[in-house]
């Protein structure tokens, strides 16, 4: 039920009642109506001086007029203040109408199902090959999955696409130093350590002897044209990086639809160059092939370099492109830090240039950066955090904490998992994702803070009472029995879910679940500690059960749409 539309309808009818025929609508009401500060004033108000001018009374007059015209069952009482129009919904009723309508839709409450037949392309985690994963890809990682599954909530057909950084002259270099010092077993044990090392290693020799970089140039021109022995060794290189990553991606939960990274553009970009060309957007600048956007102040876009090699925005033209015609998306979003919004705002404004007015539904859905305990990361200068370091850190000291808290939990492993992985994810989207972020042990494990393990652990609490109800005799429900101000903060927060999701998606915000998961916890904490779940009249205990199972179901979800699992007991 849509209170704030059936509060709408009855000032609708006791307006036409009380004052004849007026040009109005529910639904212009209902957006007129305002939530109260403090509930005390109600739960809807109407501010009437909205409505003096059209009826051309005052909104004391009005006020008064229409508090005394209104009766409905819902409603507890109407009253007029000063001019505003309070609502007082019967406590009772809201408690009824939200929590059937939660339960009976089950796991898809919270979805309008508003996706379907729609169609979203998610470029995430993009990690480049022959490099480690570390924690400066966790955001990109988690919030593109998050907006994965809100969109997949919300019937949307969503590509996740891991646009792998797999193109670039270095990986010339690394098959020069390989050839030279590398053997093949040390590289498959290694795995990507390996790689990097020999890559240092081609840099440091390269300084004192400058013909090794024209070597590198050259197996990277052999990449190019597709010589097999090159080829071969580059594609090892890569499955051997996507074996590292998948086992952080598997830690995560994450998936990816397609893998189709720089590379795969290859062969895809000479038809986008000649389109530009033919719009007459493709200048020369030294040799150079450019888009000038001086009129839109950006420095120009770099299509082709002087000895013809392509760019990193061409790859990106190409595969907007490709998105475009293979997915037919509805809407396009990348999901990269902030340091590339130039290039993302060149890129759309390129793609608008060439007349796509589809470029209107790609977003860059930027974030800040994450240091370390205080410590900016940087891959050149030592501090490195390597995400499955991270994890598995994380593992360990929930381990040792539930180890405390709970030593005969039955299957403690797999509750570490969850909670310590948990905690990292939480961390990372608990914040608007435009800021930077500071990560801290002791912030993210804390089970009393804002945190995973605390909403993970009310979620446990709430299977906990759920458990220990089995068996017991049900009642129709007596739901006058959550009327009090605890109860009714708990429905409230169940009530918004819906929105809270829907804000989330429009926005691109994973961290309004987050924080909403946060604020649910909190309110079913108070509500638990004031109130007696397991008491012996049947309809009183019906009724704050069939809470406690709202508050699990939507707990478990939001964390679900987050990224995070819910054990049920920890
Ligand atoms: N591989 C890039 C990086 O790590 C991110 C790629 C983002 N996606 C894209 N289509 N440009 O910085």
């Amino acid at each position: 039920m849509d209170f704030k539309l059936a509060v709408a309808n009855e000032i609708l009818t006791a307006l036409g009642a009380t004052f004849g025929e007026v040009e109005i609508t529910a639904p212009d009401i209902a957006a007129a109506l305002e939530i109260p500060p403090d509930t005390a004033m109600g739960d809807y108000a109407v501010p009437c001086f909205k409505l003096s001018k059209a009826l051309r009374k005052s909104p004391v007059m009005i006020a008064d007029q229409l508090a005394g015209a209104i009766q409905a069952d819902f409603l507890g009482k109407v009253e007029a203040v000063k001019g505003y129009l309070n609502f007082f919904i019967d406590r009772a009723t809201y408690a009824e109408k939200v929590i059937t309508l939660a339960l009976s839709e089950g796991e898809q409450y919270g979805s309008d199902g508003s996706g379907v037949g729609r169609t979203v392309v998610l470029d995430y985690s993009s990690i480049n090959i022959a490099k480690r994963f570390h924690i400066g890809h966790l955001s990109t990682t988690m919030i593109g999955n998050a907006l994965y599954r809100l969109h997949r909530f919300f019937g949307w057909n969503a590509v996740g696409v891991n646009h792998l950084g797999d193109w670039g002259t270095q990986f010339g270099k690394m098959i020069a130093a390989y050839k030279r010092w590398g053997d093949h077993d040390t590289v498959a044990a290694g795995g990507v350590d390996e790689m990097v090392k020999l890559y240092v290693r081609f840099n440091a020799e390269a300084e004192q002897d400058p013909a090794l970089n024209d070597e590198g140039r050259a197996w990277f021109k052999k990449i190019e044209d597709g010589d097999p022995e090159a080829l071969e060794i580059f594609n090892w290189f890569k499955s051997v990086t996507l074996k590292d990553a998948e086992r952080v991606y598997d830690i995560l939960g994450v998936k990816f639809d397609s893998y189709a990274g720089e590379s795969f553009y290859n062969d895809k970009m000479q038809p986008v160059i000649d389109e530009l060309k033919a719009k007459g957007l493709l200048k020369e600048d030294n040799g150079a092939q450019i888009v000038d956007l001086q009129d839109y102040g950006m420095p120009p876009a770099l299509i082709l370099r002087s000895d013809g090699a392509t760019l990193y925005i061409t790859r990106d033209l190409a595969a907007a492109r490709y998105r475009r015609d293979t997915y037919h998306f509805d809407k396009s979003l990348y999901v990269v830090a902030y340091q590339q919004d130039l290039h993302f705002r060149q890129l759309f404004k390129v793609l608008e240039l060439m007349g796509y007015d589809w470029y209107k539904n790609c977003e860059h859905v930027s974030f800040g950066m994450v240091s370390y305990e205080g410590q900016a990361l940087s891959t050149r200068g030592g501090h490195v955090v390597y995400l499955e370091d991270l994890l598995n850190t994380a593992i360990e000291k929930a381990r040792a904490i539930i180890e405390e808290k709970s030593p005969d939990l039955e299957n403690k492993d797999e509750v570490a998992r969850q909670v310590g992985v948990g905690a990292v994810v939480f961390f990372d989207l608990y914040n608007n994702r435009i800021k930077d972020i500071d990560f801290q042990w002791d912030r993210a494990l804390n089970f009393e803070g804002e945190t995973g393990p605390y909403v993970q652990y009310t979620h446990a609490r709430a299977c906990s009472v759920l458990r220990k109800a089995e068996g017991l005799e049900t009642a129709q429900p007596d739901f006058s029995a959550l009327s009090d101000p605890f109860a009714q903060d708990v429905v409230r927060m169940i009530e918004q879910f819906p929105d809270v999701l829907k804000a989330a998606v429009n926005r691109s915000e994973p961290s309004m679940v987050t924080r909403f998961s946060v604020d649910l916890a909190q309110a079913f904490n108070k509500f638990y500690y004031e109130n007696k779940v397991m008491v012996d009249e049947p309809g009183v205990r019906t009724a704050r059960l069939m809470l406690t199972d709202c508050t699990r179901q939507v707990l478990k979800q939001a964390l679900y749409l987050i990224g995070i699992e819910a054990p049920e007991r920890m």
